[in-house]
């Protein structure tokens, strides 16, 4: 029998005001800024007559020429038995998921299933470079913490070390996005009307990048730091970040203490990201418009920049962040960033040909001409989804001029934002979740260019218009407003694409975007997982076939769907949001703000084969934090614990939780890695 939690009343899509307010700026609770008049698919009638009206006939002819070959086929039959839900026998479901569940739970610490072992890589404060201090929480400072690990670790890479000899294979580099900060559980005593100019300086080198190398212990999965490697760095708000491709000196980018356009200082906000297959890692920069204050203009309101003081009042300390005194600041900020963890020398990029928006990620794969393709969710309620193709090709090797070379590929090529249309009647999309006369959620989509290189596609935008206010190109162009677009993963084995859909609480509000096939409830507060495959698996395609693949929530409600698996046999799962393969084809999906009477957790789910839609919980989260930046590796599982302890009312004084070192000690964001105990394999 599942273990069933009550329901319980909560914030907005289950998390704390508290982190509504540091990590989002409170984006639930002001308008939501896509107010344009977009047409959404709800109200294209389904077939061949209004899409033609839509999409012109030449994209109908596309469109019907593909579809026979495209529109993605049923899924395969289920399990005929032995069920692998909650408390079955941990040698039940698909190969990489035979593990036995971890049910729902509110306990305050790392769970993970039977037979695994885990252990803290490294917390927030942990001294990586040369010249840092041990952590202190008492007696903190920005120099040191610009040499140590920063806080709410998020997206995760780790990729191989090969050149040490020895100790080589049991050596990765490890890669660690730190979104923002939580002063209220970083400093005993904060003042949010009055924060001090040390504590906005921490604040600064506590967000941005982490590269450390670490090491892997005989005998055990457990990795541990090594302190002050050659390749270990920090990137912070206030280092050097170079802005290339199109529209790199743009005068929207110019201010006065660069005007050329094109060197930033810091990084702000960075959310999930992904390794590009020339050895190189991207961050998406996503919620960038709260530390800016005073805005005033259309497009700085169409990214939730606020008119009045900022949360962290950083613009008390430097004037860039006073959009009235200098107005392209934030302009400069809502990219994606590459960084070759490799090369300590390489000032990071921030890649304009990729859009500015809220980048929750960046999921780069090759065509099989080696063209560079990168899908992109821009993280806002009825915000768009996005993808890049680069024009020139990957060179294979690594020696020094492929790496050059490779590392200019995301500076050219074709930006394009999905538009999505739904095959059943818009009168069967109810918003209840009730599945159409057809039996499915499911359709076609066009991907739109709205810029190649210096040519705009958008008419009455000019190219570095649609890079720099992306949002209004997606706004002009009719793309299909989703519910809050996260992570986006396309399948190393199947090609297929996942795009996690983490909830949207005003879908079908007054005024607002009602439920469309591809967002197809109202109210919806626990998020979808959406499956694409493009046309002739060709990740360029212009056009692909679309279907849901989960309706998240408790399995009992009605409106939800596991790709057809039993619901009796699956964990109950709430607002999906960074997503990762294993080396199986499994999809692993960590929530964000879980609705369920649970700890947010990391979930396992086979995507092929008799047990497609067959979902597990693998661990929970403690008290108050976020699952991010999950790496499953065949022997290893890596997870970003974020945010713990972020409850509403809490403070280093009032700490509401105690992980991860126990009573009377800071609650500190860590990495964990968890593996099997008897060294096999995960899942296996
Ligand atoms: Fe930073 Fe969309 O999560
Ligand atoms: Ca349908
Ligand atoms: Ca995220």
């Amino acid at each position: 029998m599942r273990p069933h939690l009550p329901l319980i009343s909560s914030h907005q899509g289950g998390r704390s005001a508290l982190t509504c307010r540091f990590r989002c700026g409170d984006a639930c609770f002001h308008e939501a800024p896509n107010t344009s008049g977009n047409p959404y698919f709800g109200e294209v009638l389904a077939g061949a007559l209004s899409r033609r009206a839509v999409l012109g006939t030449a994209a109908v002819v596309t469109l019907a020429s593909a579809a026979g070959a495209s529109v993605l086929p049923a899924p395969e039959a289920r399990a005929a038995g032995g069920g692998s839900g909650h408390g079955t026998r941990p040698g039940d479901g698909a190969k990489g998921l035979r593990f036995t569940p971890v049910p729902p739970n509110t306990a305050d610490r790392v769970t993970v299933p039977p037979g695994y072992r885990q252990n803290i890589v490294i917390r927030w404060g942990e001294p990586i470079l040369r010249g840092a201090p041990a952590f202190d929480a008492e007696r903190q400072s920005a120099r040191a913490q610009a040499r140590q690990f920063g806080y709410n670790n998020d997206f995760l890479s780790l990729l191989p070390l090969e050149r040490e000899r020895g100790v080589a294979a049991r050596r990765q580099i490890l890669v660690a996005n730190h979104e923002y900060t939580d002063e209220v559980l970083m400093f005993r005593g904060y003042d949010p009307d009055a924060p001090t100019r040390e504590q906005v300086e921490i604040a600064w080198a506590a967000h941005g990048l982490s590269v450390v190398v670490v090491e892997e212990d005989r005998g055990t999965g457990a990795l541990t730091p090594v302190p002050r490697h050659a390749l270990n760095r920090r990137l912070t708000a206030t280092s050097e970040f170079l802005l290339t491709g199109p529209a790199a000196g743009s005068e929207l980018l110019r201010t006065s203490a660069d005007r050329t356009g094109s060197r930033v200082r810091g990084t702000l906000n960075n959310c999930a990201g992904g390794t590009t297959p020339w050895g190189t890692t991207l961050h998406g920069e996503e919620n960038f418009n709260q530390y800016f204050a005073h805005a005033s203009s259309a497009t700085d309101r169409r990214y939730g920049i606020g008119t009045g003081a900022s949360e962290r009042k950083w613009e008390r300390f430097d004037p860039r962040f006073d959009v009235s005194r200098e107005p392209n600041e934030p302009h400069r900020f809502g990219w994606v960033v590459e960084l070759d963890p490799y090369d300590p020398d390489f000032t990071p990029r921030k890649r304009t040909a990729l859009g500015r928006f809220k980048h929750e990620a960046a999921q780069p794969r090759l065509t099989a001409d080696g063209r560079a393709v990168v899908y992109m969710g821009d993280d806002e309620k009825f915000d768009y989804l996005y993808k890049f193709v680069s024009s020139r090709r990957m060179r294979a090797g690594g020696g020094r001029a492929a790496r050059a070379h490779n590392r200019t590929l995301l500076d050219e090529g074709t930006l394009y934002v999905a538009k999505l249309t739904g095959d059943s009647p818009a009168a069967e999309i109810d918003g209840s979740g009730k599945p159409p006369a057809d039996g499915e959620f499911d359709g076609s989509g066009t991907w739109v260019p709205l810029a190649t290189g210096d040519t705009s596609h958008v008419p009455g935008m000019s190219a570095e218009e649609v890079y720099v206010f992306t949002r209004l190109a997606g706004d002009r162009v009719g793309a299909t407003k989703m519910d809050r677009p996260e992570d986006v993963e396309p399948s190393p084995r199947t090609g297929r694409v996942y795009v996690a859909l983490t909830n949207n609480t005003d879908r079908g509000a007054s005024g607002k975007a009602p439920a469309d096939e591809a967002n197809p409830r109202a109210a919806n507060k626990h998020g979808h997982v959406l499956e694409l495959a493009e046309y002739g698996d060709d990740p360029a395609a212009e056009g692909f076939a679309w279907r849901l693949f989960l309706v998240a929530g408790d399995p009992e409600d009605p409106a939800t769907y596991f790709a057809g698996f039993p619901k009796e046999r699956v964990s109950p799962v709430s607002c999906p949001d960074n997503v990762a393969f294993d080396p199986h084809g499994n999809l692993w999906i960590s929530t964000d703000g879980a609705r369920l009477g649970s700890h947010d957790g990391l979930f396992g789910v086979a995507t092929a084969g008799e047990r497609r839609g067959e979902l597990k919980q693998f661990l929970t989260m403690p008290k108050g934090a976020e699952t991010c930046g999950p790496v499953i590796q065949e022997r290893r599982v890596l997870v970003a614990v974020q945010h713990p302890g972020e409850v509403d009312g809490a403070s280093v004084e009032k700490p509401a939780s105690v992980w991860p070192d126990g009573e009377g000690r800071v609650v500190r964001p860590s990495v964990v890695a968890v593996w099997r105990e008897d060294g096999g394999a995960i899942g296996v």
